[in-house]
């Protein structure tokens, strides 16, 4: 068992073959994606929303991503492990980025860290990238920016504002980001920022033609309290058990059957 590291992934984008990626929060379900396959696990902020019941990312601590992250690092051998960021860990400056992201992988053991937002954050990615920690960005709706975007929204869909995200993309990418999430953007600019980028795309809400794809566990799984988004569709319907619903999801994501246009937007 050869695990999954960037290389793989970027070998899998430039091979044409779809990357199948879910959060979780904690060791059974990480050792439950690890028996279905996933390419890539990541212990999303969202915890805030689907392990602690908040209304947003926003007051996760890196206590807690460190200790959720370490959770599922001892479920998962061979897919690669994402660890958020979460709001105000990197914000400040380049070197309380650094000092959380080492806190996130020595402790965590995330293999990668993911922040939010596009340019202004160029400065900082490359600042970590060139001390050794792997990033991944996240564009598009941004969810620690939710007050700022007025909700959680598609985005992207004015001409100027598909342009912007266009532009961080390729910002991101050339200060050495190694993926990218691009979350809630019409289908068409999120084709055009994989066709324009050597990194994987991972999208979420981002249409069929991203490198890979990614939900929150409990949005697939139907059991998060409120309302899923439009994109997310619920595994479980027809599945015997969880481990098939997760399976049936990376099958789906493999041979291109999910997204369809109904989880997408225009
Ligand atoms: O916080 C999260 O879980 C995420 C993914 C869904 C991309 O950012």
């Amino acid at each position: 068992m050869k695990p999954v590291t960037i290389a793989t992934l970027k070998g899998m984008k430039h091979a044409g073959e779809k990357i199948a990626c879910l959060t979780a929060y904690d060791y059974s379900f990480a050792a439950l994606l690890e028996r279905a396959g996933l390419d890539l696990v990541m212990v999303g902020d969202s915890l805030g929303m689907t392990m602690q019941g908040h209304d947003s990312t926003l007051p996760v601590s890196v206590a807690e991503m460190i200790y959720h992250t370490a959770c599922v690092a001892r479920g998962v051998k061979r897919a690669l492990l994402v660890g958020d960021m979460p709001f105000m860990s990197y914000q400040k400056n380049p070197e309380q980025a650094l000092a959380n992201a080492g806190r996130l992988m020595r402790r965590g053991g995330a293999q990668v860290v993911k922040l939010e937002g596009g340019a202004p954050m160029a400065g900082t990615v490359r600042f970590l990238v060139e001390r050794g920690v792997p990033v991944c960005g996240h564009l598009g709706l941004t969810p620690q920016s939710v007050h700022q975007l007025g909700g959680y929204r598609v985005q992207g869909r004015e001409a100027a504002d598909a342009e912007r995200i266009r532009s961080d993309a390729r910002a991101l990418e050339a200060a050495g980001a190694s993926l990218l999430v691009l979350e809630a953007v019409p289908a068409a600019l999120a084709k055009t920022i994989t066709q324009e980028l050597s990194i994987p795309t991972i999208g979420i809400g981002a249409g069929p033609d991203c490198d890979g794809q990614i939900l929150v566990l409990q949005d697939m799984l139907g059991i998060y309290p409120r309302p899923s988004p439009k994109f997310s569709k619920n595994f479980m319907e027809g599945a015997a058990s969880i481990e098939d619903a997760v399976k049936n999801y990376v099958a789906a994501v493999k041979g291109r059957a999910f997204p369809g246009p109904e989880h997408s937007y225009t």
